[in-house]
């Protein structure tokens, strides 16, 4: 049984370099099942690499992550995308119904979702009703909860949150913000989050780092770093 203060993820020496810029820095971190990180730092700091590194969206040139104590090129890439699931600020959903959206990535490794899961599923972000609604006519809003309900479906045990409620008015912002914070407390999810919203780093956040010119600048609790 995963014990709360087990470390799920923990990245050593990251460096990625394109076109001779150096966007990662020899960036490490300990990430504890459970917790919550705000990643901040300006823009072009690093914040949306870094994130793409830890499941293998891309591979940088120096460091080792491990996921579980197993580093990650040891699980198949999608295996570990499920596990650790990036959502990004564009729903990017496929055209067709709310539905269909959602039992695509189980069905893709041959579980199919009935019913009654997705209008769980739908319910958990505030979406009941929903199911059979065309993504193409949804708000802004809505479609980033079915994004979240999307990647919800495939259990994931990491969420890699890349500024998802900034394109959204201050009203959607809190909801989803809200739906996120139950959520992933409730399942005991495993959290990092960019976000240029400093009191929503503080409002939901365990734990923040600073990235700056792709070097870790400053972590630990959220308190702390936002203070310095
Ligand atoms: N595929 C790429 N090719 C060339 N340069 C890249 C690539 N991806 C990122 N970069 C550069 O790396 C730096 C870090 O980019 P990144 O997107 O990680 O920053 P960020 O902290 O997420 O910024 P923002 O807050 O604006 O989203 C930037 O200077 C960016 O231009
Ligand atoms: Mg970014």
């Amino acid at each position: 049984m995963d014990q709360p203060d087990e470390v799920i993820l923990k990245a050593e020496g990251l460096s990625r370099t394109i076109n001779g810029i150096r966007i990662l820095d020899h960036v490490s971190i300990t990430i504890r099942r459970g917790e919550i990180w705000a990643v901040v730092g300006p823009s072009g700091a690093g914040k949306s690499s870094f994130l793409r590194l830890l499941n293998r969206l891309d591979e940088p040139q120096e460091g080792k992550i491990w996921f579980h104590n197993q580093e990650i090129f040891s699980f198949p890439p999608r295996e570990l995308r499920r596990r650790v699931a990036l959502v990004l600020q564009d729903a990017n959903l496929f055209p067709g119904t709310v539905k269909e959206n959602i039992q695509f990535g189980p069905n893709q490794r041959g579980v199919f979702l009935s019913e009654d899961v997705v209008d769980d599923l739908l319910n958990r972000v505030g979406l009941s009703g929903f199911k059979d609604r065309d993504v193409q006519n949804l708000s802004g809003g809505e479609a980033q909860r079915v994004s979240l309900a999307r990647t919800l479906a495939n259990t994931p045990e990491i969420l890699l949150l890349d500024e998802v409620t900034s394109s959204l008015d201050d009203r959607a912002k809190k909801e989803i913000e809200e739906l996120v914070t139950t959520i992933i407390r409730e399942q005991g999810i495993t959290c990092l989050m960019i976000t240029h919203d400093i009191q929503q780093a503080v409002r939901i956040a365990t734990h923040a780092m600073l990235l700056e010119q792709g070097k870790l600048v400053r972590c630990g609790s959220v308190q702390e770093v936002i203070d310095a």
